[in-house]
């Protein structure tokens, strides 16, 4: 994801911005760049690449005397970002900072501005030169639209237009020693200094420098000088803010305090899903995709059947898209493992639209069966995190997530990403298609919409239960994981997480199929881990469930919050929050992450590294 740093001072920005970057490298990013304002103005130096690039950049430029200003004492302010490509490909036209277009505004943006497409027309009506194709830009058009010599204000009045997830921090030409950041949902951190501020999308930026920090909270905007900084609800008033003194090492603050890499990906998986859903949800009646390459409204609409070719985690998220398709839009819907389907002389050709989820877009089998499918006719859409991979410069179309850099090893924000692209391609289909009603398109992508406020709940409240459970039942040997319909790939995701991170024998099956085989294997030493969500198919998860203790296994249900039916009839329940059951997957596989990451950790393994397995396959 991307990385922000922010400096004023009565030192030299730039080399203090530039080892903020440093700090945040370990995020992921593609382009980088940095403002500084000299004399009566601001310049910006980007690159595409990593940091070293950047260094050349600069360098190249004050080589030349292309930068050379009259030095004039006064306070270092300046901007850095790291860019994590969403909007727009990897250039040096989209890298951060943007600015307005008298070059006096400049700024620096983490997130996703949903309603960019309307702001830019107007702003482009009035006059304003775009030079990217990000939906970052239109902050810096609009702040300078409602710039009248103070930045505070026009921050605080853009703000108010502003809708999405995302921070961001502002300076203006006319107003040295000053920036403004403001805060929607993506995380922003004041660093405080003597006589010196630090202002960062996360903690590393500036822990070299201070180890002091001020949190900002959602929708909050601050204002930073060097003698101090204020802080103001979105509405203007005056906040109070305690500074408090952080003890992080090094590696902890790459972690954001978190004990490993896993679990804070875990923790932001709430904003992975909001940034994947971002614009594309904006207008409630309707998805837009946005650029989807040769793959346009009229091959959705006729599109004949659905194939989507995946590993291992991605391959979980397709199957629980193909529920969500199938439903929906009434496409029928194959889902195959990649490494199978490439040998396998598959019948597909023109008509047929063939999806290949994967994270890194580099999967060796994703990518061979991907170009088996485009050899025969298929047309060929890529589901991925990473710009530029290999299966986006293979296929027809590209639907990205935004779910950030992941270094677990184990999947778990990007499985959650996949999963709600799955849901937004599948109410495309359906509202091109016609086959959900309009009230009911709407209340299912307000719904989605809901998902990441309800997954950050369950993040702060579910924890205690779910590190309980997993100490009763650290030294199982073996788990079974049981669930129907959408359950079903919930059940085998949270499988496969328990034997990735704690190498503990687990199976995952169809509940109603367990009684062909399964059964025989528990005992009471077994815990059976059932995914019993409300949905059409709860009373027969609740038989099977009785079938399972019947045998004198131990039950650990999922259940929904609030729901009777469950009682008397699971030994562990672990509640997630209420939504449409088509949805409950994105909440429900957040605790089998948890108590397979609890479980790992009390058997003290390393979570991020397991034996034997790589996070990126690119060998048969
Ligand atoms: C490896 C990783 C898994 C991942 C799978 C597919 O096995 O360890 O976490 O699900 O590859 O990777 P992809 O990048 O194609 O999604």
């Amino acid at each position: 994801m991307c990385g922000i740093v922010g400096y004023v001072g009565p030192r030299e920005a730039r080399p203090l911005l530039l080892a903020g970057l440093d700090q945040l490298e370990y995020r992921g990013y593609d382009s980088a760049g940095i403002s500084v304002l000299k004399g009566d103005t601001i310049e910006a130096v980007r690159a595409v690449g990593n940091l070293s690039a950047l260094r050349g950049a600069i360098s190249a430029g004050t080589d030349t005397g292309a930068v050379a200003v009259a030095e004039r004492p006064q306070p270092g302010t300046g901007i850095g970002h790291t860019r994590w490509a969403t909007h727009g490909g990897v250039t040096e036209e989209n890298a951060h900072p943007h600015f307005d277009t008298s070059d006096r505004i400049h700024i620096v943006v983490n997130g996703i501005v949903e309603n960019y497409i309307e702001l830019k027309q107007r702003l482009i009506d009035e006059g304003a030169m775009f030079t990217s194709e990000t939906d970052a830009e239109v902050i810096a058009h609009l702040v300078a639209d409602h710039y009248d010599g103070d930045l505070v204000k026009a921050v605080r009045t853009a703000y108010a237009e502003l809708r999405g997830h995302y921070a961001f921090v502002a300076m203006s030409a006319d107003e040295p020693g000053l920036l403004v950041g403001a805060r929607n949902e993506c995380p922003l951190i004041i660093g405080r200094g003597q006589d010196e501020q630090f202002i960062a999308s996360a903690i590393p930026a500036f822990l070299r420098e201070t180890r002091h920090v001020q949190y900002i909270d959602n929708d909050e905007i601050v204002v930073v000088r060097p003698e101090g900084v204020e802080f103001f609800s979105a509405a203007g008033q005056a906040l109070p803010r305690d500074i408090v003194e952080i003890d992080w090492d090094a590696e902890t603050a790459e972690k954001q305090g978190y004990e490993t890499f896993m679990l804070k990906e875990i923790h932001e998986q709430a904003d992975a899903v909001a940034e994947t859903i971002g614009e594309r949800a904006a207008r409630n009646d309707g998805i837009d995709l946005g650029d989807l390459g040769t793959i346009d409204d009229e091959l959705l609409r006729n599109v004949r059947r659905i194939v989507m070719v995946a590993c291992g985690t991605s391959y979980h998220a397709g199957l629980i898209g193909r529920y969500a398709i199938e439903e929906w839009s009434r496409v029928p819907v194959d889902v195959e493992i990649a490494s199978e389907y490439r040998y396998r002389n598959p019948v597909v050709g023109a008509g047929d639209l063939v999806i290949g989820i994967s994270q890194s877009g580099e999967t060796a089998d994703t990518l061979a069966a991907m170009r088996t499918a485009r050899q025969r006719g298929a047309t060929v859409l890529a589901l991925t995190n990473i710009m530029g991979s290999q299966a986006t410069r293979e296929a027809d179309g590209v639907l990205y997530t935004r779910a950030g850099l992941e270094i677990g090893v184990a999947a778990t924000k990007t499985f959650v990403s996949q999963v709600a692209a799955c849901y937004l391609l599948a109410l495309r289909l359906a509202e091109l298609r016609g086959t959900l009603e309009p009230d009911v398109l709407t209340e299912t992508i307000t719904e989605l919409k809901h998902l990441p406020h309800l997954i950050a709940l369950m993040l702060e409240h579910g924890i205690e239960n779910i590190e309980r459970i997993a100490l009763a039942h650290h030294r199982a040997d073996f788990f079974l994981y049981l669930g129907r319909h959408v359950g079903l790939p919930v059940a085998l995701e949270g499988a496969l997480k328990l034997k990735e991170i704690s190498y503990i024998a687990t199976d995952a099956y169809a509940a109603g199929e367990m009684k062909h085989g399964p059964i025989a294997l528990l005992d009471q030493n077994t815990p059976v881990v059932v995914i019993a969500t409300d949905s059409p198919v709860l009373e027969k998860i609740i038989s099977n469930i009785q079938e399972v203790r019947a045998r004198g296994a131990q039950v650990i249900a999922v259940a929904t919050e609030g729901d009777r039916r469950l009682e008397g009839h699971a030994d562990e329940v672990i509640e997630i929050p209420a939504t449409n059951w088509m949805l409950a997957p994105l909440l429900a596989v957040v605790p089998l992450q948890l108590l397979a990451y609890y479980i790992a950790r009390k058997r003290e393994l390393s979570v991020d590294q397991p034996r034997n397995l790589a996070k990126t396959v690119t060998v048969e």
